[in-house]
């Protein structure tokens, strides 16, 4: 097994690689043309070998999704014996029907792309919703693996149950927030979510629990615009409780949303480490390796 970590994935997919018995760190040259086109060249030999390349779709989802294909397809040309995509974020995801009339359904044309240029699909945490299945949006074998577990960790490590409570944003969250309560045996409550555009969210918190003194735990996967946690953070703050702590697992924070969400008054923003980020404080990669294996 050969290992090529890509522009998003440099350091996570060192690290799996360091966790994944038997495999070898790889190397891929992708660079740009005067011009902007890609230009790609395996540095060490596919043919024969399982190649797994490690690319989280995020930032740059346009360019990381085309790199992405570009070098799965070529390691296929190249005779690699199988070819699998570790993408630790998968982007698009959320695009999962036509909400208007004449848009695209971009999970699937994101599906199509990685069907095309790969043999197994590995991800973590992807977001089903609508569509509850991962063979919905992809023709590959595709894995999903759930950080659930060490995230329950990290807050096992950081919290106590007899000060802390958790909440989960909206009731998707509850796959996450709550999961990860009842496993930690932390109190939980799930708020409601409305949403009327990209940039504009209202929570509400359906139930109330003891919120003075205790430091408040909200849980989601994907931190994006930020404002659904902003919102959740606002609505706990008004409760008076001794601290708000964010965790998501995949941290995009898109438009400066880490710094908004300290300002809306979160005393720390925790993201695992799928998509590169200051916040990174939750490793992936022994659960990635793992799988591997
Ligand atoms: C959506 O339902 C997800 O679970 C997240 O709540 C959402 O993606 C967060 O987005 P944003 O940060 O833009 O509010």
């Amino acid at each position: 097994m050969i290992i090529f970590p890509m522009h998003n994935s440099t350091k996570l997919g060192k690290s799996i690689a360091h966790f994944t018995l038997n495999s070898e760190l790889g190397s891929l040259k992708s660079a740009l043309f005067p011009d902007g086109e890609f230009h790609i060249q395996f540095k060490d030999k596919v043919k024969g070998r399982i190649v797994v390349l490690v690319q989280a779709l995020s930032p740059n989802p346009n360019t990381s999704l085309l790199e992405l294909y570009f070098c799965g397809k070529t390691a296929k040309e190249l005779g690699a014996k199988k070819v699998i995509g570790v993408i630790p974020y998968l982007a698009y995801m959320r695009q999962d029907k036509r909400f208007n009339e004449g848009e695209a359904l971009s999970n699937k044309l994101m599906g199509h792309l990685i069907d095309v240029g790969f043999d197994k699909l590995i991800t973590v945490d992807p977001h089903l919703h609508r569509v509850k299945s991962l063979e919905d949006v992809f023709s590959i074998p595709a894995k999903k693996l759930t950080a659930n577990s060490v995230i329950a960790e990290f807050i096992e490590k950081k919290f106590s149950p007899k000060n802390t409570v958790i909440v989960g944003p909206d009731i998707e969250s509850s796959q996450w927030a709550k999961k990860i309560a009842d496993s930690v045996g932390f109190e939980s409550t799930i708020f409601l979510k409305n949403r009327f555009s990209s940039r504009k969210v209202k929570v509400n918190v359906t139930k109330e629990l003891e919120w003075k003194g205790k430091n408040v735990v909200i849980i989601d996967d994907i931190i994006s615009s930020g404002h659904t946690m902003i919102e959740a953070v606002k609505e706990i703050k008004k409760r008076k409780p001794k601290a708000v702590h964010c965790i998501c697992v995949h941290g995009i924070f898109a438009e400066n949303a880490y710094n908004k969400l300290k300002k809306a008054g979160a005393k720390n923003v925790i993201s695992c480490n799928s998509i590169p980020h200051e916040s990174n404080k939750i490793d992936l990669a022994p659960l990635i390796a793992k799988e591997l294996k």
